[in-house]
């Protein structure tokens, strides 16, 4: 029996983790830390309440007692970062709370485990660890920078982030490493490519567009379109962070990505012939029959500031030396994503409730 502190569990990539470690590990407890930002949302955890190895606490990474008391009551063996700012476009508005959760919260997490961890000190004057603990920072390959035409990111680019969030996200990285160079605490850190799946907030270009296309709104597409992400099944990136733990090398970085690279209008215009084919056939109970959605729906708009050209992630690390695969191709991915998107058009009117609406005009009305 393991007991894992999952934070930012109520989040899009969180809360699938959760709902992955408690099926593929039915003897872990559970302990999911959100404060429950504009993106956190309780309702994406509805089948796991009442899970009696599942157990949520609302709170701030950034609240050392809080943390602190947290770490006292469960004995946790695993700590696995998730929560986060995790939107570029909100970091180039409003840095600071970026710093604050991505970079203050790493700190506090670290140091609550390597205080709570530390059985003694050898000969060196290096702590020493109760077996088995393990922290996991959960980081992202904008943390590299940007690409050209060619290469792909390995875990020894130099790290190079070009946005507010990516620089969080870099910095928190750089706290963990110190924290496993200097205190040699067991740390592992994952940078992931982009993620797609079910309860992605539509501030973000997949769940937007589905968004939208169904909504007959304009699909604002950034700059010329081109840009390139390498896009992976969110339960992908579950099984690969679930496999680091099992079986990565404390002090290791792993890339996770799905050899998936796309151009942002590619990605747009199949979303437009998916949905429109899906609703056309009639089988969702949604007040749009498709007719009218055609590419005509996307408008080019003012490109993101220090927008990265291209994203590409070489896999090789954990494909060989840790045996893990992605098991979804994009294609029949994005098909039972939107498919998802269409049969919980509650869960997408109740996050786009709320501030949505004024962050959406906020953004978009400019562009
Ligand atoms: P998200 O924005 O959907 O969720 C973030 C969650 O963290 C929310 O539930 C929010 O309430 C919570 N949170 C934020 N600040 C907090 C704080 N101070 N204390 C406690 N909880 C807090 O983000 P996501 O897309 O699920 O991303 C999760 C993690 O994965 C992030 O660290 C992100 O950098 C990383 N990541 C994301 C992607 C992607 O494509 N989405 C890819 C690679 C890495
Ligand atoms: O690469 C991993 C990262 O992927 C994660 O670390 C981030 O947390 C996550 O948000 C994501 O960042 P991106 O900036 O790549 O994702 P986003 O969905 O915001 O944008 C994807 C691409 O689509 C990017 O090139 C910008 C473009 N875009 C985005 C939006 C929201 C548009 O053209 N129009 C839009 O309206």
């Amino acid at each position: 029996m393991k007991t894992i502190l999952i934070t930012g569990g109520a989040g899009f990539i969180g809360s699938n983790f959760v709902k992955y470690m408690l099926n593929s590990h039915p003897d872990y407890k559970i302990v999911n830390v959100d404060v429950l930002t504009y993106a956190g949302n309780l309702e994406n955890l509805a089948d796991v309440e009442g899970n009696p190895n599942y157990v949520f606490a609302k709170g701030d990474i950034v609240d050392r007692p809080f943390i602190a008391d947290l770490f006292d009551q469960y004995d946790f063996d695993t700590v696995v970062n998730f929560a986060a700012e995790s939107h570029v476009d909100r970091s180039i508005e409003d840095p600071e709370i970026f710093i604050k959760s991505n970079v203050m919260g790493t700190l506090v997490l670290l140091d609550e485990a390597k205080f709570h961890w530390q059985t003694g000190k050898d000969d060196n004057g290096y702590p020493t660890y109760r077996d088995g603990v393990r922290y996991h920072q959960v980081s992202t390959d904008e943390v590299y920078g940007a690409l050209g035409k060619t290469g792909m990111f390995t875990e020894v680019t130099p790290i190079a982030p070009n946005s507010p969030y990516s620089a969080s996200k870099a910095s928190a990285d750089l706290l963990v490493r110190s924290y496993g160079q200097t205190f040699k605490l067991p740390v592992t850190i994952s940078r992931c490519s982009n993620n797609y799946g079910p309860y992605h907030f539509p501030e973000k270009l997949i769940p937007l567009m589905i968004s939208n296309v169904v909504a007959l709104k304009s699909l604002p597409v950034y700059g010329d379109g081109m840009q390139i992400r390498d896009w992976l099944h969110v339960k992908d990136h579950c099984s690969g962070i679930d496999t680091i733990l099992e079986k990565g090398m404390a002090g290791e970085v792993y890339n996770i990505g799905g050899n998936n690279e796309k151009a942002n209008i590619d990605i747009v215009n199949l979303i437009i012939e998916d949905v429109g084919e899906m609703l056309r056939s009639g089988k969702y109970a949604i007040d749009n029959d498709g007719s009218k959605i055609s590419k005509d729906l996307i408008t080019y708009v003012e490109d993101r500031l220090g927008h990265d050209r291209r994203y590409a992630i070489d896999n090789s690390k954990i494909t060989t030396e840790l045996g893990w695969e992605p098991s979804y191709t994009f294609e029949e991915g994005i098909a039972e994503t939107i498919k998802w998107y269409l049969n919980n058009q509650e869960w997408l009117e109740q996050v786009k409730s709320g501030d949505y609406q004024q962050y959406y005009e906020k953004m978009y009305s400019k562009k």
